[in-house]
């Protein structure tokens, strides 16, 4: 990979007994939008706060543009963190909070020109004289936002900033926050538990267990070509055969006999408007998870009820090896 911002060699960092980084190894590009995935306490936060200069590494190397930045306190390093809650103060405007980063740096130049240009970026222009208790959740995000990009870091660091907002909110807030990294240019290290916001915000995905990356890669590499069996699992990939997986949303369902197709019987169906989600019961006594598109309907397929007989197919290039 050329125009590396930022390294991480063979990071390690304990809580006593626990590894809650263990052996990481990543390079991430200038410019990217790159998430780390993964479920609760797998390690996440504590990767960000090794490269945010909060916690210092047992073992290993950060090396952000090019220096190891071993010994360098968080408030010199060329990052910024958000944070989900993004603690803005109460009795500050919109504008001071924006400016507060600035206070700790020395060059403050054109304080009041680099403010308005930062609320503009976040759409909040015409807002600055007002307090956080005034803003909608989803402004308040955008001041933290603002907070932390005024200061221009090659890196800038999200920890599942957009948990505290509702669904709605939340979808709205990805775009933007796409938009605004492709707007701004600067290196966007996103944490999240939440594959499809993975998804939906990354270029590409580190998916993280137990400490350990398990897979890096493009969003539709780690969807549709997971390596490990975790991978898969975290991804929604939920038909394991031996050696091998197939995604649901890659079986079909017929309402009658079909060559080379698995027969079973409906367990149940969940109609989900674009799609219909579908139990079936193998006779084997494997349940396999299918997801046909509502495009078709009403068909044969979509008149089926739990009891009936049905078979799945499935083709052969949709099976994902597993490790
Ligand atoms: N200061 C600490 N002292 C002791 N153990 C810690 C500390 N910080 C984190 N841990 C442990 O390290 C592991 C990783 O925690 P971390 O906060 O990095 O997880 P996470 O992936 O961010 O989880 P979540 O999605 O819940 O935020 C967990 O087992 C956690 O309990
Ligand atoms: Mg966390």
């Amino acid at each position: 990979m050329n125009d590396v911002i930022l390294r991480l060699d063979a990071v390690e960092k304990h809580f006593g007994a626990t590894p809650a980084v263990h052996g990481v190894t990543l390079e991430i590009a200038r410019g990217e939008f790159f998430a780390l995935l993964g479920p609760s306490g797998c390690g996440k936060t504590t990767l960000l706060r090794l490269v945010a200069g909060f916690e210092q590494p047992d073992a290993g190397r950060v090396v952000l543009d090019g220096t190891d930045v071993a010994g360098v306190p968080a408030n010199e390093r060329p990052v910024n963190t958000v944070f989900q809650h993004y603690a803005l103060f109460p009795h500050l405007t919109v504008a001071d909070n924006v400016a507060f980063g600035l206070r700790y740096k020395s060059e403050i130049r054109n304080q009041k020109s680099d403010i308005d240009e930062m609320l503009r970026l976040v759409r909040l222009e015409g807002l600055g004289d007002r307090k956080p208790d005034q803003l909608s959740g989803g402004q308040k995000q955008r001041v933290a936002l603002a907070r932390a990009l005024i200061l221009h870091p090659k890196v800038l660091l999200l920890d599942e900033p957009l948990a505290a907002l509702d669904v709605k909110l939340r979808k709205e807030m990805q775009v933007e926050l796409k938009a605004l990294q492709r707007r701004v240019g600067i290196t966007f290290i996103f944490v999240t538990h939440d594959q499809e916001e993975a998804l939906t915000l990354a270029d590409r995905v580190a998916v993280m267990n137990l400490g350990k990356v398990e897979q890096v890669g493009t969003t539709e590499a780690i969807f549709e070509r997971p390596w490990t069996k975790f991978v898969a699992d975290f991804m929604g990939a939920v038909n394991f055969f031996d050696g091998f997986v197939v995604r649901p949303e890659k079986m079909r369902l017929h309402a009658a006999a079909t060559a080379g197709a698995v027969e079973g019987k409906v367990e149940s169906k969940v109609y989900q408007g674009e799609t219909t989600r579908w139990l079936v019961r193998a006779a084997d006594g494997k349940l396999l998870t299918v997801v046909e598109q509502n495009d078709g309907v009403p068909d044969a397929v979509s008149r089926l009820k739990p009891g009936d007989r049905v078979w799945v197919t499935w083709e052969r290039r949709h099976e994902v090896p597993m490790k």
